[in-house]
């Protein structure tokens, strides 16, 4: 999924354009490997965007990892219409239930699998299932809407989650989502975490391109600044 050591950025679709989403994928695509796909349902999160059939024709216009990040109160329901339209990887919300029969359901259809938490709930909600997953998602707004800022009071679960994948010897990735730019990767990064997702910071500047290299760039500089630094 990610090389030990590596940072992504995984820009969010949802603050592009939903009429030229083709367009937007292509914007990003020499920069990164991933997308980010926010799927919510007006009943989870107070916000409706997208589902399966929007997912499968981007995947006709992009070869992206689709990483589908699914806000909705019933996926049991719609793990396999996703996987059938293209996605790569799934994440569910711990807050929905049924977390283990999810995860087990992904796999067998062949999925990568996530977890997502939101910002109160606590890092042993997700704890139980992290050797089972191949990413979990600490959010760092409330999800429903893009342009939000990013909620400090998440680090110390960021900085949690890293220190159990770390204590596990196992290669969850921990991924980050909400007010993400170039100032709080690096508090992320710093955290522990090493997929960053940026909706407003990428889709909102003119080169998206270069935005999604600029935090990417940031990041890991701030991991090699804590790194040189050393324990405090
Ligand atoms: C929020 C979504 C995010 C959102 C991030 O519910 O899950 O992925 O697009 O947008 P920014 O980067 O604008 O906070
Ligand atoms: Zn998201």
């Amino acid at each position: 999924m990610l090389a030990p050591g590596d940072v992504q950025v995984a820009p969010s679709i949802l603050a592009a354009d939903f009429g030229n989403l083709a367009a937007a994928a292509g914007e990003v695509a020499t920069a990164t490997e991933w997308l980010h796909v926010d799927v919510m349902d007006g009943h989870f999160v107070p916000n409706i965007t997208i589902g399966p059939p929007v997912v499968a024709s981007l995947r006709r216009h992009s070869g992206a990892r689709f990483d589908c990040h699914l806000m909705i109160s019933e996926p049991a329901r719609y793990l396999e219409a996703f996987k059938d339209a293209g996605a790569t990887s799934v994440t569910v919300h711990v807050e929905v239930g049924g977390t283990g029969a999810l995860v087990a359901t992904a796999r067998r259809l062949g999925l990568e699998v996530g977890i997502a938490c939101n910002p109160d709930t606590p890092f042993e909600a997700v704890e139980p299932f992290l050797a089972d997953v191949d990413l979990v998602l600490a959010m760092t707004v409330f999800p429903g809407f893009g342009g939000q800022s990013f909620m400090v009071e998440v680090l110390p679960k960021i900085a949690r989650l890293r220190a159990a994948i770390d204590g596990l010897g196992i290669e969850t990735v921990v991924e980050v989502d909400g007010g993400i730019d170039e100032t709080t990767a690096r508090s992320a990064a710093v955290a522990g975490a090493r997929l960053l997702v940026a909706g407003s910071a990428v889709f909102g500047d003119p080169r998206p391109w270069e935005a999604v290299e600029r935090i990417r760039g940031s990041a890991l500089r701030a991991i090699a600044e804590g790194a040189a630094r050393g324990p405090s």
